[in-house]
């Protein structure tokens, strides 16, 4: 029989390098507490429609790349409903946010979340079919100050302050603004117009988008019609006078917090849900997938699928990718197997393996990691295990549970010592 093996783009992780993906999640959830945001968990699958009304039917994600299968009526009473794997987080969170009417509080939401999102994508370096993403979502009603340039530049100052934290170094914050969809209505007439001279030359799927969604051809990948699209009309050049200056303010905002960034008029994201400001943070590490994270603004998302009007941005970071760049900047992250065991237990004899665990109950109550041994181990096989994993071995032997002097070696300086029972937490915690 064949071997079983994780699903083509799915991984497992593993430890040591687990370790790393819980000190991101760990600093993560440090910083967006500072800045006053709340985790939010959502179901893993959702109705296919929200994804089709939100994220976008012409958008690659919701054409090509959802799983998605019909779930089938358990009872008369039930009806049979399309579901799909989250692709993505926001449509979710938009959801909870109408479904518990967490605008009626009049107060801005700030939610964030940290979980796994599925793509049908073409697997390679740092782009998986099961990936995580961190992210976080600033929603309320307009009230509440949801579509003030402010909160753009606040979110954006928070991750450049994250990722400094992670120690993430040499990042570029590209920005751009799409407009309001008035202005994406008037670019994609704009756009449609220009491209049908340069259309024969153009790849056949920028060729059905030309027709269908002409935005979207900005951000096709296809090397070869690159130079055609950087000759295109700008959007910037498309927006109206409101959404000029609340790009303005934005840009203003985070020159004062010394948040430095790149204009990019090409970025419209490959998601059809946002209106003015749209980012990316890259990092030349990363290869062809250089996106560390992505996100924007989108005023009328909750309104698309049937809430009240509740402007939001937000963003996503890839945590596959940003473990990809700390491990080649930091190449010791990938190795690093730290020693963290305090003590290893080795009773002699299995008639003490009984013992032993009362013993390591004891050391680990006292907040000391402990790995145990087995009685039936030679003594030289306990020292060689213990080697591995632990920093010292204490030796738990007939004499040592009548007398109650345990026999504790550090393996780093090679001293053998007598510790009385009572004392062998403390001893061990140094
Ligand atoms: P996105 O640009 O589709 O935006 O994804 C955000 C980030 O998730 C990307 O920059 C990348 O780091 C990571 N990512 C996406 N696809 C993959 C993949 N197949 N493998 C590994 N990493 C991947 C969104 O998802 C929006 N919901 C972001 C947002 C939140 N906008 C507003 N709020």
């Amino acid at each position: 029989m064949a071997t079983l093996k994780a699903v083509r783009g799915t991984r497992d992780l593993l430890p040591p390098e687990t370790e790393l993906w819980n000190r991101i999640e760990a600093t993560a959830r440090k910083v967006f507490a500072r800045y006053h945001f709340g985790e939010i968990r959502t179901p893993i699958f959702e109705d296919t429609g929200l994804f089709a009304r939100s994220v976008g039917e012409e958008t690659d994600i919701v054409s090509k790349e959802m799983y998605t299968w019909e779930d089938r009526a358990r009872a008369q009473s039930e009806k049979s409903q399309s579901l799909t794997l989250r692709p993505e987080n926001t449509a979710g969170v938009v959801r909870a946010y109408i479904e518990h009417k967490l605008g009626e509080s009049g107060l801005l939401q700030k939610l964030y979340y940290i979980g796994p999102q599925f793509r049908r994508e073409r697997p390679q370096k740092g782009r998986y079919r099961q990936f995580w993403q961190i992210g976080a979502e600033v929603i309320g009603p307009p009230s509440a100050g949801s579509e003030s340039p402010l909160r753009d530049a606040e979110v954006l100052e928070m991750l450049a302050t994250l990722l400094d934290e992670l120690h993430i170094e040499g990042w570029t914050l590209e920005l751009n603004s799409v407009g309001s969809s008035a202005d994406r209505a008037r670019y994609n007439d704009v756009l449609r117009a220009a491209l049908i001279p340069v259309a024969p030359r153009i790849c056949a799927d920028c060729q059905r988008r030309a027709v269908t969604n002409p935005l979207r051809v900005l951000d096709c990948k296809v090397h070869e019609d690159q130079a055609i699209i950087d000759s295109l009309p700008k959007i910037t050049d498309s927006l109206d006078q409101e959404s000029k200056d609340h790009f303005a303010a934005v840009t203003a905002a985070l020159d004062a917090a010394g948040v430095a960034y790149k204009l990019n008029p090409r970025l419209v994201r490959g998601l059809d849900y946002y209106t003015r400001t749209t980012f990316e943070f890259t990092h030349g590490g990363l290869g062809a997938q250089n996106a560390l994270l992505g996100g924007g603004r989108y005023d009328g998302l909750s309104e698309a699928i049937g809430g009240p009007k509740a402007p939001g941005i937000g963003f996503a970071m890839g945590l596959d990718r940003l473990v990809l760049t700390l491990q080649s900047t930091e190449p010791d992250q990938k190795a690093a197997a730290p020693r963290g065991v305090d003590a290893y237990i080795a009773p002699l004899g299995e008639k003490l393996n009984a013992a032993a665990l009362v013993l390591a109950r004891e050391l680990r109550r006292a907040g000391l990691s402990v790995e145990l041994g087995d009685g039936s181990f030679r003594l030289r096989k306990s020292f060689e295990a213990a080697d591995k994993v632990a920093r010292r071995i204490v030796i738990l032997g007939e004499d040592e549970l009548q007398s109650g002097i345990l026999t504790v070696k550090d393996f780093a300086s090679g001293v053998q010592t007598k510790v009385p029972r009572a004392k062998l937490a403390a001893m061990l915690a140094k």
